[in-house]
């Protein structure tokens, strides 16, 4: 798939905190990747698994609030997931609740495999109807 040397980037960047995934329960390694409107540096995430399962987080929320933490608000450019797995992972809709809080139904999220990208899908094609309260 063709696709920009910003999203490269992202995709290794991704490709590589999956290899920090804490995932002894599932097995499930995901690495993820988001960019910021305006912001140069792409923020890596990965899934973190806890022994009360419970306590688990995904890799998009890892790495969304990597990038909030530091940078405070800001607006997802788009989001880079990768696992291995063929179809490619869709973020679950815990985390697309999470990425709704800062993204706007434009925003491109990019699925693939060890191999490279694989699909793009437009945020909105995967929650259409978010619940929001924020009305920005
Ligand atoms: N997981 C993610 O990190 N992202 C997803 O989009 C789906 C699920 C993680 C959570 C858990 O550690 C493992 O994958 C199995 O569900």
């Amino acid at each position: 798939m063709l696709t920009d040397a910003r999203v490269l980037e992202a995709y290794e960047i991704a490709k590589s905190t999956r290899d920090h995934a804490h995932a002894p329960y599932s097995k499930f390694h995901v690495g993820a990747a988001v960019a910021f409107k305006g912001v140069e540096k792409i923020f890596g995430g990965c899934n973190i698994e806890n022994a009360s399962y419970g306590g688990t987080v995904c890799a998009e929320r890892t790495a969304l609030w990597s990038g909030i933490t530091v940078l405070g608000r800001k607006e997802v450019d788009f989001i880079v997931v990768v696992c291995d797995t063929n179809p490619v992972t869709v973020p679950c809709a815990f985390c697309l609740q999470v990425i709704n809080e800062f993204s706007k139904g434009d925003a491109p999220i990019y699925l693939g495999d060890l191999e490279g990208i694989k699909k793009k899908v437009l945020f909105k094609e995967l929650l259409p109807y978010p619940f929001d309260t924020l009305f920005s």
